[in-house]
């Protein structure tokens, strides 16, 4: 087992003194499938602190990725904090077993869900952390009502459904915008990121207000140490 230690440096001091820890979270859909193991081997002993598990049905999104009998060998095999992207439509069937099988956090899309406030309580009854997605072209208020329901936000920063594509820089604003949200009334809510992230926009997005850094190819395309450690240390 590889104890993952957070330092300070990893912490930002946010007026009122309160801190907000960065976390990083390799998404493993840029790994290469017949490596898995090894890949996330690589990105756990660099020290990273989850893992992001990017579920797509063809349906929400029109890729496919990967799905149960994938996540569970993962699961057996990493001791990472598991953050499950959902990117299906009525994420609320699969909820259950997916945290059966032993998700940490399970993020729903509001686009993709027709009974959000029940998914995202079942989600915390089942014992894992619940988090609400929002795409692109979605407003940032209609997060608003499930604020007091979730662990973390996420903010995608691409379409959903592929990795590789280009950060949409006028997701910046949406960053902010959940960052003034989060800093106001709800303190312990994470603000996720996902697509497009690399280390030339990094600082920008931290900046914004995010503080778990989601990236594929990143991470997974050259030498994944490497990047992993050259993301750690500007975190
Ligand atoms: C996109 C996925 C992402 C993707 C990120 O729909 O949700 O998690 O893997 O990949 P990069 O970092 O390559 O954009
Ligand atoms: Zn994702």
């Amino acid at each position: 087992m590889i104890i993952i230690q957070h330092s300070m440096k990893n912490s930002k001091r946010k007026k009122g003194g309160s801190t907000k820890m960065n976390y990083l979270a390799p998404s493993i859909l840029a790994a290469d499938f017949c490596e898995l193991g090894k890949e996330i081997e690589i990105v756990e002993k660099a020290g990273v602190p989850y893992l992001h598990i990017d579920i797509m049905d063809g349906m929400f999104v029109p890729s496919i990725s990967f799905g149960m009998p994938v996540f569970a060998c993962v699961r057996k095999y990493s001791n990472l904090f598991m953050d499950v992207h959902m990117m299906v439509e009525k994420p609320e069937r699969y909820v259950e077993e997916l945290i059966e099988l032993g998700a940490d956090g399970v993020t729903i899309h509001i686009e993709a869900c027709d009974c959000v406030e029940e998914t995202l309580e079942k989600i915390k009854e089942l014992g894992a952390k619940p988090g609400i997605a929002i795409n692109p072209n979605t407003p940032v208020s209609e997060i608003i009502p499930y604020m007091e329901l979730v662990d973390m936000v996420l903010v995608m920063t691409v379409q959903p459904g592929f990795g590789g594509q280009s950060f949409i820089v006028e997701c910046l604003d949406k960053i902010r915008e959940v960052r003034r949200i989060i800093d106001k009334s709800y303190p312990d809510v994470k603000l996720e990121i996902d697509g497009g992230v690399r280390l030339d926009n990094l600082e920008m997005n931290l900046e914004a207000g995010a503080n778990v850094i989601v990236t594929g190819s990143a991470i997974f395309k050259g030498d994944i140490e490497t990047n992993v450690k050259e993301f750690l240390k500007r975190m």
